[in-house]
Parts: C-alpha cells; structure tokens; sequence
C-alpha cells in the first residue's frame, strides 16, 4: 500500500479521543482525553496516529497523505449503539396515540398490541420490505453520528421469521457500511400460537431445538438475550435459554428490570453476561453488584421519555458504585421509536443527570465494551477502525445542549465519509 491510502485529519478544535485502558467507571466516566486542535492520521481505515495537529503533521506519512480539514468542529468517536432492535415492519403510532390517553404499556400488551403488534406486522412484511426500511434506519443512524449498531432480532418468533431477520443482519452487515452486531432475541415475548397450547415451555424447546443449532450452523448471531420481566420470560425460563445459547457458542445479554423488579440482573451477572439494559427498578443491592462485575450497565432513557414514564435508571448511583455504565437507542417501534444518539444524550443529562462528558463516554467506549468490541472501536487511539462523527458545534457539550437538532455535520467509517451534511459537500 502507498502513501496515497493515508489521510490527514486536522481542524479538530477539540477531538475527544476517549482513550485509555479499561471500560470507564465511577469518575473516569467524564474522562474524555481531548485534545485541542486535534489531529489523526489514518492508514487503510486505520488509525495510525492521533495527537495535536503539531505533531501528527510533523509525522513524515502526513506530507504526502490526502488532506481533511474539519474547520474549528468538534470530533469524536463514531457511537456504538449498543441496543436497537433495527428491524421491524411498520411503527405502532396507533398505541402512541393509547398511550398519551393513558393505556400502560403493559396493558396494550395484554390485548394483543406490544410486541405481538409487531410480530404480526413483521410474519406479512417480505425481506425486501424489511431490508428497505432497515437500510432507511442505517443511513439515519449514519446522519446521527453512529457508526456500530447492535441488531437484535424478536419480532419473528416463529422459526422462519426469525430467520428471515437474522440473516438480514447479515445481508445488510455486508452491503452497506456500519457495523452490525447481531443479537438473538427469540425469547421476546411468548408468541400467540403457543399461548394457546404449551407456554413458554414448549416455546423455549422450540428455540432450544430448531433455532439455535442453526443459528450456531450459519453463524447468525453472536449473542443471545431474553427478555426477562412481566408478562415475558421468567427468571427461571431466561436462565434456560441463556445457558442454551451459550452451548451454541453466543454470549448472553439481558433485558432485565424495565418495567419490575425480577431479579433479572442478578442472573446477568451470574451468567457473566456482555450487558444487562434498561435497569428502571434495580435495587440496591444489583446496583452493588453492577459496581463489582464486568457486565456493563446499558440505560435506555428513550423507553421511559417515549412511553411518559418518571421512572428513570438511577444512572448516578450506578456510576456512584462503579457499574460500567453504557447508553443506547433501543432504536425500536414500540418503547423507543429513535435512532439518535444526540437525543439520547440530551435525555441522559436532563432526566438521568448525566454531564455531557459522561454520556458521550458512556455510548463511545463503554458501549463498545457492551458489544466486546472494545479492541476494534469506542475510541480513537491507534489500530482501532478511524471511525468519527463531527459536529458542527463549537464544544462538546452544546451536542446535548441543542436537544432535537442535529448538529452532525460528518461521520467516517474506516477513514471515509459515510455521512455529510448540506453545507459540507460544496
Ligand atoms: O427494549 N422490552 C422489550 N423490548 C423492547 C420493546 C419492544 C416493543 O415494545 O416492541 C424494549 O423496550
Ligand atoms: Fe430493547
């Protein structure tokens, strides 16, 4: 490879690098390594060096490399949305609207709506439809400044359907430039036909048996999670599917206390799982037990904003005690119907009391240890991929601060723009 393939990044007024060792937690978590006038140096997609503009243009590679000026913005790691539930066949405005007049979540759930709404929607959509509409979504999550997705699969629930999503994980994985993380999510909720006869019993062996080992087969997914709470799975029943997937090779991941207290953590750190999301009604004791183990805290502010919840993690205790605390999207048609990182941001500053600096590292470095891509992504230190999204602000903490606007002005995959707004083309 010749010199041709470097590009010189400069004109960082602040490049918020987020390096160092270790998932950030307790105080580190607002430790964002910024350099002023920062600049990178890539090779082949490749951060091959990141310092002030000074040195990394004294670098003799730099001469010669193709040349990006980011103007005075503001630079940071590419987001690692580490929760979504990318695909899914229509919205459910219609239970927005029951919402708002005061049907709960849970009871829209009851009567066929929820999850099984989305079931339905998704069993009659083609891959086409889906694939669509899932490329739609990854180009808005590109305008948004993310460049890592988790995908998870759960509105299926039968075994072609399931199917029929995971391997557009993998389609989509290979056609278009974000990095897809693929996630199991069979055991979502009990599906219709075997409320009638069997139960979650006969559901699981359903999973158990038919889906899984070709999951494993093709290699589909990389993790498992279940939904563990009310009216889904049990803790029993989660712990099941949990230890079966990970016979067949896929690490867990959890949703655990969104809308109760289950106990659901306790099995996330038991089963040494990758993360455990949403955590409204943890207690004290999880908590504590965040703070001690690796498996990360992953918040989910959208759910509780766009279903009018007051219910909010207890962010700050958790990072008090020293969980390694990650923020997500949850990017999905029926708790949280966004992709953008910069809302999930302004949310976790005014409801979770989070500083700006923390809820960038938190949805950087932190999600992309939720996803165990700490060694590829999450940062912008050398050898990682020169993954970035600039904004058009003059200091970071204004991403935040202009809730509802977005100030994204690039993103880059692997050293190249994915994403540039209006003004930037010309
Ligand atoms: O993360 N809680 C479970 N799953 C999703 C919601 C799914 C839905 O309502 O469609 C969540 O909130
Ligand atoms: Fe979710």
């Amino acid at each position: 490879m010749g010199l041709a393939d470097s590009l010189l990044i400069t004109g960082a007024s602040q490049l918020l690098t987020l390096g160092g060792r270790g998932p950030r937690r307790g105080s580190s978590l607002s430790n964002l390594e910024l350099i002023q006038d920062g600049a990178l140096l890539v090779r082949d997609g490749t951060i091959a060096a990141v310092g002030t503009h000074k040195q990394v243009e004294a670098l003799p590679e730099a001469r010669a490399a193709e040349k990006l000026d980011l103007g005075g913005r503001v630079a940071l790691p590419g987001f690692v949305d580490s929760h979504t539930h990318l695909i899914h066949a229509a919205s459910r405005a219609e239970e927005y609207e029951l919402k708002i007049q005061g049907a709960s979540y849970e009871e829209i759930a009851r009567k066929g709506g929820g999850i099984l709404n989305s079931v339905k929607k998704l069993r009659a959509a083609t891959a086409e439809e889906l694939k669509k509409r899932a490329l739609e979504a990854l180009r808005q999550f590109a305008a948004y400044g993310t460049t890592t997705i988790e995908a998870k699969s759960g509105y299926g629930l039968d075994v072609a359907s399931e199917l029929k999503i995971l391997k557009l994980h993998k389609e989509l994985a290979a056609e278009q430039p974000l990095d897809i993380v693929s996630t199991f999510l069979g055991a979502h909720v009990v599906p219709e036909e075997f409320r009638k006869k069997g139960g979650a019993k006969k559901y699981i062996q359903l999973l158990e048996e038919n889906l899984l080992p070709e999951i494993a087969a093709r290699k589909l997914a990389e993790f498992c999670d279940v939904f563990c709470d009310r009216g889904a799975f049990t803790v029993k029943e989660s712990k099941r599917v949990l230890q079966a997937g990970r016979q067949w090779g896929l690490a867990p991941r959890m949703h655990a206390e969104q809308l109760s207290r289950s106990g659901a953590t306790r099995l996330a750190i038991l089963l040494r799982a990758a993360s455990c999301d949403h955590l409204e009604y943890v207690n004290k004791s999880d908590i504590r037990a965040l703070g001690k183990s690796e498996t990360v805290a992953t918040l989910l502010p959208g759910c509780d904003f766009h279903l009018g919840l007051e219910k909010y993690a207890p962010a700050r205790e958790l990072i008090d005690a020293g969980a390694i605390v990650a923020l997500a999207t949850d990017y999905n048609p029926g708790t949280s119907p966004t992709l953008s990182m910069p809302m999930i941001f302004s949310l976790a500053c005014t409801q979770l009391r989070m500083t700006p600096a923390e809820a960038i590292a938190a949805a950087t470095i932190n999600g992309a240890y939720a996803l165990r891509r700490e060694k590829q992504v999450g940062s912008l230190e050398v050898g990682k991929q020169a993954d970035m999204a600039v904004f058009e602000v003059a200091d970071y903490r204004e991403i935040p601060y202009y809730f509802g606007v977005n100030h994204c002005w690039m993103t880059i995959k692997s050293g190249r723009a994915i994403y540039a707004a209006k003004d930037s083309r010309n």
